[in-house]
Parts: C-alpha cells; structure tokens; sequence
C-alpha cells in the first residue's frame, strides 16, 4: 500500500507541467502554443527567454531526482528507485495536469540520473551541453546524448540501469519525432547560441 502511494506521488510529482503553469502565471503567454508547442525547456527558453528556460529546466529536473529519493525518505528498500524516477518520467509526459500530454522526457530523464547517479548525470548533462553548442539544437543533443550514456552506463556494469536506457533512449527518440522531420527538412528550432546559430 505504502509503495503505491509512493508511486502515485511520483508519477504526480512529474505531472507538474511546470512549464505551462509558468507561462500562464508569470507571462499570461500558452506554452503549448507558442514556438514548438512543446512545454520543456527548450521551448520555454526560446519563446520566454532564459529564466524561464532555466526555471523549467531545474523544476523538471528535481521531479525525476525527488521520485528517485522517496523510497529512501520512507525506507523502502525492496523496490528500486528507478521504479519511481520512471513514474515520475511517465507523470512529465502523460501529464494528469494537462489533459495526459506533457513533454518529451529529457530533463526530468536526467532528474532520475541524478537521484541515482550523480556522475553520470554530471556526464550527461556535459554531453547535452557540448551538442548544443555544436548544434544549436538541444533536440539532436538530447538524441545523440541519451545512447551515449547509456553505453557509458552499460561500460560501468550496471546493466539493470543500462537497460532502462535503452528504454529511455527508445522513448525519447519517439517523442521527438516531429523534431526528426524537422532536423531532416533543415527548419529545426535553434536556442540562440551555439556554432550553427546566426545572429
Ligand atoms: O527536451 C526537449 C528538446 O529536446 C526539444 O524541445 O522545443 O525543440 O521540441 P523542442
């Protein structure tokens, strides 16, 4: 009873479409219908301008890393933390906030690492940050991004997690599929910055 408690608060904890509530509430501006439509924070950063963005970012982040902590708050150690990261990744895209939509699973993806494996989320958050750069396109970054750690997931040993990247990797290349026509037609969205941007 307790862990599905638990396990409802995660996925709740990760509906929090945290994007949309600060557009609305600090910018009277939708989200869902300004630039991508998407409510991350990429499109946040783009379309509300970078503290919005970084809000957006961190928020989405804590929701993965705060689902993976709660076993450990309430001394559950018989059900792994990943369990509840994931709940919190399905509550950021199936969002009970927002009508079962939501975003593309990255950051709050990330958030989970995070809670479990603070290294790694320290690498992947470097390789997001490289690939953007190189880019301009945090969507391919976060493509590219995802597999890389999980091969470096899978080279520690842990294959219980690195099967769950693969899983994730999986899912997040079909959430972004819309970004894969765009990066194929040459009209992606690009953050303003980086070597492929032009002022
Ligand atoms: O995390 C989402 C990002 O990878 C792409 O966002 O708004 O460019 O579709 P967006």
């Amino acid at each position: 009873m307790k862990i599905a408690i638990l396990l409802i608060i995660a996925y709740l904890l990760g509906s929090i479409p945290s994007g949309v509530w600060i557009g609305k509430l600090f910018f009277h501006k939708d989200i869902t219908k300004l630039g991508s439509g998407n409510i991350g924070t990429t499109n946040t950063f783009r379309e509300l301008g970078k503290t919005a963005g970084i809000c957006v970012m961190v928020i989405d982040i804590l929701k993965g890393t705060i689902a993976t902590l709660l076993p450990a708050f309430f001394n559950i150690s018989h059900v792994s933390p990943i369990i509840f990261g994931l709940f919190a990744v399905l509550g950021h895209t199936f969002s009970i906030f927002d009508k079962f939509k939501g975003g593309k699973a990255v950051a709050t993806s990330a958030g989970m690492l995070l809670g479990i494996h603070p290294i790694l989320f320290l690498c992947a958050f470097a390789f997001e940050a490289i690939f953007t750069y190189l880019s301009s396109m945090v969507s391919l970054a976060s493509m590219i991004s995802f597999p890389l750690i999980t091969i470096l997931i899978l080279w520690t040993g842990d294959y219980w997690l690195g099967a769950i990247g693969i899983i994730l990797t999986i899912f997040i290349f079909v959430r972004h599929r819309s970004n894969i026509q765009r990066i194929k037609n040459g009209d992606e969205n690009l953050v303003p910055f980086g070597l492929v941007y032009k002022h």
